[in-house]
């Protein structure tokens, strides 16, 4: 079974506004893998569980035709309201149900989203739509993340991390695919030619508020906010004073860094 989440048009935005794009390790990791799998030139790119299109617009900047897919027509319209290049298009489709035809995608990515799909179903139309010797690059940020600003990192990852088991406690079951680092999702990635790497590591520049926003983007966040609104809402303003005072500073934009490690499944699909 699918599972639709991030659907609401007030988490899109918040979905848009918050969430980084893949870092440059994982961009880097990616266009070495196709630099040494493809010898053709990439014509179509699709990423599918696109969201706010964080990972669309980077593709964009590589490939001469990329389109985003998500179930979510909030999250399309905030991709489409962000960028508009030519190269560059969106559309509400099912990760299961991809209206592309067999044999005609030279690369298929997704970015934090394979863990919410039907994983059998997706994986059998990844391996329908993508060319003999195209690629896929199926990846996620894992839960090991770090915040680093002056002296005083170790403080601020203690109470991020806090935080973050308060609000986990509202996790749906999906997650523990993610942290198992996407084992049983490579698994079921039907090509010989695959491998998964689990030690790509980005530094995102971020302010307090940014990391904050995070927070508010996550969907056991949106589940908390339903159960319990005040108690969410009380979290989040407690959290950025707590970072702002052991940062000793007053400004909810003042910058420091995120640390996240990402996990990626890299696969060539055979002749
Ligand atoms: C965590 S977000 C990731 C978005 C973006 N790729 C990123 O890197 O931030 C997961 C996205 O998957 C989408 N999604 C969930 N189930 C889906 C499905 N069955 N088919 C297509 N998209 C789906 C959600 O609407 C959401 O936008």
């Amino acid at each position: 079974m699918a599972t639709q989440l991030f659907e609401g048009k007030g988490h899109a935005a918040v979905y848009q506004k918050y969430r980084f794009a893949p870092g440059e390790e994982l961009q880097q990791i990616i266009l070495s893998y196709l630099k040494e799998k493809r010898t053709n030139p990439i014509e179509l790119v699709v990423d599918v569980g696109c969201g706010s299109g964080q990972g669309t617009r980077f593709l964009a900047e590589h490939f001469k035709k990329v389109v985003g897919a998500d179930i979510s027509e909030a999250q399309i319209q905030e991709a489409r309201d962000a960028s508009s290049r030519p190269n560059l298009s969106y559309l509400v489709c099912p990760a299961e149900e991809l209206p592309f035809e067999d044999g005609s995608v030279d690369l298929l990515t997704s970015f934090t989203a394979v863990h919410w799909f039907d994983i059998e179903k997706f994986m059998k139309e990844v391996n329908r739509v993508v060319k003999p010797r195209g690629c896929v690059a199926i990846s996620t940020y894992t839960v090991d993340m770090s915040l680093h600003y002056g002296n005083c990192s170790e403080k601020l990852t203690q109470i991020f991390k806090e935080t973050r088991d308060l609000i986990f406690k509202y996790s749906h079951s999906r997650v523990k695919h993610v942290l198992e680092d996407y084992k049983e999702i490579f698994e079921a990635l039907p090509f010989q030619d695959k491998k998964r790497i689990t030690d790509i590591f980005d530094k995102i520049p971020m302010t307090v508020a940014g990391v904050v926003g995070y927070f508010e983007s996550v969907s056991p966040f949106q589940a908390y906010m339903k159960n319990e609104p005040e108690a969410a809402k009380t979290l989040l303003q407690e959290t950025e004073k707590r970072f702002l005072d052991a940062m000793g500073v007053s400004s909810r934009e003042t910058p420091l860094e995120f640390w996240v490690r990402h996990v990626c499944i890299l696969g060539c699909k055979g002749p």
